[in-house]
């Protein structure tokens, strides 16, 4: 079969990770005849650079018409140490997830058993933690009425959701929950915010028709909490956009595992697939980043497209990568040398065609005995 997707480096560690999940689509295209049809597009800092716009109509045209997108990172540290720049790297982000109607964050979290020794937590707190966050991403204070008075004194976000809105994610949330541990943890803040309180009525209404998934709801500041002392606890997270966002990350980072979390945004006609990791700075150029979340995302686009052999067969190379210790420094495996991102990306390609074959080539070429790769 043939797809087109979409790719969007961006900014940071982004291009040299996304060139990675495309070495593994490419392995995945030959070992399964397919073709993948990449439409490189801009978009961030780097777009902004090149033609003062973070999401230039290209890039939006491109990614309407792909089977999928794959994106890296976004963000630039000469934007975030200027506040006053008005043109901004994440308005390309926000516009893309707007045109798109990318209104749910898929973002799991889950603790690998050979990265725990990775994660700031103790291990027996951690080990076993295995979370989905739903983050809505269309509403809440990221798309409402922005506004700084004139004399530049007083500015507002103004955070708005409709029961459309809310209901939408909702279903989506309790489905996942129905194939997994069957719980739903709504966070929010209903103590203080209408919004919030708009959010746990629905979500009360749309779970009487999920009579066996379980719901509990929690406090966005107690949840904060929760989650770093108990993460087991929770299956599915259901939340707004500003939650979703300090959440993800406090999970993400909790298991030990960021470098290799992949995530998605969907809305009813596009998904965007990409690694929950950002721009990476200290890293970029050094071919040192962690590929593999970005090319899980890959394995996870796959999944969305149907194409299940596909993505278990990288899913599985990337296993084997780590029973190898063939990884970036971050993740140090067993054996000694860290492998840069490219060899690990090679690696990934090579499994994928080759198999046990490919464990040799690695193991001699990393002991000096051999440059067949
Ligand atoms: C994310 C990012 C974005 C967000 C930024 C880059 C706009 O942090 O995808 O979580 O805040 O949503
Ligand atoms: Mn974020």
């Amino acid at each position: 079969m043939k797809y087109t997707i979409a790719v969007l480096p961006g900014d940071g560690i982004g291009p040299e990770v996304t060139n990675q999940a495309k070495k593994a689509l490419d392995a995945v295209a030959e070992a399964y005849d397919h073709i993948f049809l990449y439409k490189e597009a801009q978009i961030g800092a780097v777009s902004i650079e090149g033609s003062g716009n973070p999401l230039p109509e290209k890039t939006i045209e491109i990614c309407k018409n792909a089977d999928a997108i794959l994106f890296g990172a976004i963000g630039d540290v000469k934007y975030d140490e200027d506040p006053t720049l008005r043109i901004r790297p994440e308005q390309g982000l926000l516009k893309l997830r707007k045109e798109l109607d990318l209104f749910c964050n898929i973002n799991p979290s889950k603790a690998y058993d050979q990265l725990i020794k990775n994660s700031p937590l103790k291990r027996e707190i951690i080990k076993g933690t295995d979370i989905v966050i739903y983050r809505e991403l269309s509403g809440g204070s990221y798309s409402g009425k922005k506004e700084l008075s004139k004399d530049g004194t007083v500015a507002s976000d103004v955070s708005v959701y409709s029961v459309a809105q809310i209901s939408r994610i909702t279903h989506l949330a309790f489905k996942a929950a129905q194939t997994r541990r069957k719980k739903v943890t709504l966070i929010d803040k209903s103590n203080v915010l209408e919004t919030s309180r708009l959010w746990r009525k629905t979500v009360k209404e749309i779970a009487k028709s999920y009579k066996k998934v379980k719901v509990e709801y929690l406090f966005a500041d107690n949840a904060a909490k929760e989650l770093i002392l108990m993460p087991k606890k929770f299956d599915i997270i259901l939340t707004d956009n500003l939650y979703g966002d300090l959440l993800s990350d406090e999970a993400a980072v909790i298991t030990g595992s960021i470098g290799m979390l992949a995530s998605c945004c969907i809305g009813e006609e596009h998904a965007l697939f990409t690694p929950v990791h950002g721009t990476y700075p200290k890293a970029v150029g050094k071919d040192i980043a962690n590929p593999l979340a970005s090319i899980l995302s890959a394995a996870l686009m796959l999944e969305h497209l149907g194409l299940l052999d596909e993505a278990e067969a990288i899913q599985k190379a990337v296993e084997k990568s780590l029973d190898l210790g063939i990884t970036t420094q971050d993740l140090k495996g067993k054996n000694k040398y860290a492998a840069s991102t490219s060899k690990v990306g090679d690696f990934i390609a090579d499994y994928i065609l080759n198999q046990e074959d490919s464990n040799m080539n690695f193991i001699n070429i990393h002991a000096g005995q051999s440059t067949i790769i």
